[in-house]
């Protein structure tokens, strides 16, 4: 079967083409340099760019796929969650693809996609899910922070979220109260390589709470609090990369011991993650160790397959389709508040 997976739900155009559960072609756009100049997505600019973007990228990864458009045999799209004018823009445009060519359209939960994005992996990166073992899935991106149960092959339950910021806003607001541009992820990252995370004690928020919630808005206004008292922490290159891993570092041990804690608890043995904060070298480290300590086979997304990405969207549909998925029907609309579960 040959697909192709269109994605815009936020601020990466992306489109892939997806045969037998090999990946041939993953183009993506990113727009961070746009937006980093209003210090976030700006959703009307957003969906102009996907607007711009979106037939010279699918054109690209056709092509890099080498694969003709009547070679398709299903087209799908992110229905949700995501930027309801970002979202339209790929979605419609898949819609109208499958239309033309007289194909099964899907619509893909953007995050259900995430959850089985650890599977994918090698040159060219394929699917595999013949050692598929129940797990428990973190999804940690700008917009959202999830822990899920993934029981069996397309079934999951939903136990846990954010209660306010997501980790990579976190890691963005609190990077942009240190003067760091847009997205400041990836220079805390950075910056905290060389810095020491024992530097500054920040709070843990929920860290011992019974549930599989999270919240970091307590840690981004400690950090507010911090420099404001301490202006002088910003002057010193030294002391800025001790920021930058102090605050890190309690992000990260929120998010592995409540993760690890979650698999024990659920009685799992494999433990994933995936989403733009995957990326992340300390996190990806923490997780390593402290899944080998506890004895949990750990898949971490391919970095390229942390961010949003089209890739993971045709390989799910491809799932949804070969287990029997009835299509939607060309009346379907975009999600974009839409749940897990
Ligand atoms: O999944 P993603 O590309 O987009 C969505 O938000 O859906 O994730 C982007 C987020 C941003 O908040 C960015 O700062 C964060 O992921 N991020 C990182 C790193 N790379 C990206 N955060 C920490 N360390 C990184 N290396
Ligand atoms: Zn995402």
């Amino acid at each position: 079967m040959t697909l192709l997976a269109i994605e815009t739900s936020c601020d990466e155009t992306s489109v892939a083409v997806v045969r037998d559960g090999k990946v041939l072609s993953n183009t993506v756009s990113s727009q961070i340099q746009i937006h980093a100049e209003y210090g976030g997505v700006v959703p009307e600019l957003a969906a102009r760019e996907h607007l711009r973007n979106l037939l010279p990228v699918t054109q690209a990864a056709l092509q890099a796929a080498q694969v003709q458009p009547d070679q398709l045999d299903a087209v799908a799209a992110t229905q949700g969650p995501g930027l309801p004018t970002a979202l339209l823009v790929g979605f419609k445009a898949a819609q109208a693809v499958a239309f033309a060519l007289r194909k099964p359209f899907l619509g893909i939960h953007h995050h259900e996609a995430h959850l089985y994005s650890p599977w994918i992996s090698g040159d060219p990166p394929t699917a595999d899910f013949s050692g598929f073992q129940p797990n428990v899935s973190l999804i940690v991106s700008g917009g959202h922070t999830l822990l899920v149960l993934v029981e069996s092959e397309l079934k999951h339950r939903v136990l846990g979220s954010t209660t306010d910021d997501a980790a990579g806003e976190c890691f963005d607001k609190t990077g942009k109260l240190m003067g760091l541009p847009y997205p400041a992820g990836p220079e805390m990252d950075r910056l905290s390589e060389s810095g020491n995370p024992k530097a500054f004690d920040f709070p843990r928020p929920l860290l011992n709470d019974a549930s599989d919630d999270f919240s970091f808005s307590g840690l981004k206004t400690a950090v507010r609090y911090f420099v404001r008292d301490h202006p002088d922490s910003l002057k010193e290159v030294q002391s800025v990369r001790d920021l930058c891993a102090s605050i890190q570092a309690a992000i990260v041990e929120v998010l592995v011991t409540k993760t690890l804690r979650a698999a024990k608890r659920n009685g799992v043995r494999c433990v994933t993650a995936s989403g733009g904060v995957t990326c992340n070298r300390a996190l990806r480290r923490e997780l390593t160790r402290a899944c080998a300590k506890e004895g949990f086979t750990l898949r971490l997304a391919e970095r390229e397959l942390c961010t949003d990405n089209a890739a993971m969207i045709g390989i799910l549909a491809e799932r949804k389709l070969l287990a029997g998925l009835k299509p939607a029907l060309f009346d379907e609309e975009i999600k974009p508040g839409w749940i897990l579960d």
